[in-house]
């Protein structure tokens, strides 16, 4: 079981309600929680702004990890793994949810709120943020390779020419 810990949230309009439920389950488990928004309810507004501001307070250590919300979990997702040293799985399955840390080091969770109800998203909440990574020298070399792929592309982008 890990101790406290510093977790940012946040959520678009697909999300909202159930972002507020699980900020209020994690403040009663005794976590410090970063609410990156959304604030309020607004039926226009757009998952990549919430998504970059959790997956970057994990990046650059305020979290130590992040949950994300958004109406399938999908869009979070794919924002979130744009931000290097954030590794975000959308996890509906508790196995899932503590195997993507222990194995993979997982830090940042992805959650549809049309897909699941609450009581399943708590759950998983729970079991992602209790879960720890495993260290395992396998899991370790799989992790380097991974930010081997990250550092590759890092280099090799390059701005178009004459554009
Ligand atoms: C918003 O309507 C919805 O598209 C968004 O929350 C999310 O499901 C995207 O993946």
């Amino acid at each position: 079981m890990m101790g406290s810990m510093h977790i940012a949230i946040g959520a678009d309009h697909g999300g909202f309600a159930l972002k507020g439920q699980i900020a209020h389950l994690l403040r009663e488990d005794g976590h410090e929680v970063l609410d990156l928004g959304a604030s309020v309810f607004d039926p226009d507004d757009d998952y990549p702004d919430f998504a970059q501001q959790v997956a970057q307070a994990v990046a650059f250590g305020q979290a130590e990890r992040g949950i994300m919300l958004c109406g399938s979990g999908v869009g979070a997702c794919v924002v979130a793994n744009r931000i290097p040293g954030v590794r975000a799985a959308i996890c509906h399955d508790s196995y899932s949810a503590h195997q993507g840390v222990e194995h993979d080091r997982m830090n940042l969770l992805c959650l549809g709120a049309r897909i699941i109800g609450s009581e399943l998203a708590f759950e998983l909440v729970r079991v992602f943020i209790n879960a720890c990574f495993s260290g395992e020298e396998r899991h370790r070399r799989r992790l380097q390779k991974l930010q081997a792929i990250e550092q590759q592309y890092r280099r090799t982008i390059v701005k178009p020419q004459g554009g």
